[in-house]
């Protein structure tokens, strides 16, 4: 696993931005897994303005989103939908029929489930896959006691996941207690991973995930067995780690 260690959050940004950007450029018709949350912000914000800039095309790309709530409409301001629309799809110059987020108002959810994992094997499999990391260690929605196999599935949040999301509701009883997320499975048949942390907030989960043993308690630390994984990270977010990184 590789680590970066950045200054701060705009570094942090810049450096996920190239790395995305360089991909896209050697591949045009780029497979992405995106992830949603307040970390990757300042990434798109960095692709919005290459793209602005005519660096980089989303225009052949296609993107698979890790998880989206269960019971939220796709418009609901707090979908995953509207906030990849918001934060990146409605500013770039990408197909939205090739943006794929799963429909956690669909009828049968096992289902939707099932049609998401088909979708991205008939994609040809996610090439470059984005993750943020939960306090709690999760990434996507797959949280602690997640299985290191477990494929896109409807799971229920923890606690720790509702109270930390609950700054984006009005209260905790609005978060959503389900979400559609892939699993550890799908996240590491990924062809190459690239997580983002900034915080202190993330530095235990970041030390796990990067130093300890790989174990469903902390799902991060399952990208240990991953052969193309980097963490970018500001100092804060590395500020638990014991060995010596790479610094950017
Ligand atoms: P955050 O969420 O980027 O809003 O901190 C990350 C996550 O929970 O995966």
């Amino acid at each position: 696993m590789k680590v970066i260690v950045c200054k701060d959050y705009d570094a942090m940004s810049r450096k996920a931005g190239e790395i995305f950007a360089e991909r896209i450029k050697a591949k045009p018709g780029l497979v992405l897994g995106l992830a949603t949350g307040s970390t990757p912000e300042g990434l798109y914000a960095e692709l919005i303005r290459m793209n602005k800039a005519g660096d980089v095309s989303f225009k052949e790309v296609r993107t698979f989103n890790l998880d989206e709530y269960v019971g939220l409409e796709p418009g609901h301001d707090q979908s995953y939908r509207y906030f990849m629309n918001a934060k990146l799809f409605d500013h770039v110059d990408i197909d939205k029929a090739n943006t794929r987020v799963p429909n956690g108002k669909a009828d049968d959810l096992a289902s939707e489930c099932a049609a998401y994992e088909e979708a991205m094997k008939a994609a040809g499999g996610v090439d470059l896959q984005l993750l943020g990391i939960g306090s709690n260690g999760h990434v996507g929605f797959a949280e602690p006691g997640s299985p290191s196999d477990g494929r896109t599935s409807v799971v229920d949040l923890t606690e720790s996941t509702i109270k930390d999301n609950s700054r984006l509701f009005a209260s905790t009883g609005d978060v959503p207690r389900q979400a559609i997320s892939m699993g550890i499975g799908t996240i590491l048949e990924s062809r190459q991973v690239v997580l983002v942390a900034n915080k202190e907030s993330k530095a235990d989960a970041v030390a796990r995930a990067i130093e300890g043993e790989p174990t469903t308690d902390c799902p991060a630390s399952f990208l240990q067995g991953h052969p193309d994984a980097t963490f970018v990270i500001d100092e804060a977010a590395a500020s638990k780690l014991k060995g010596e990184y790479e610094r950017a």
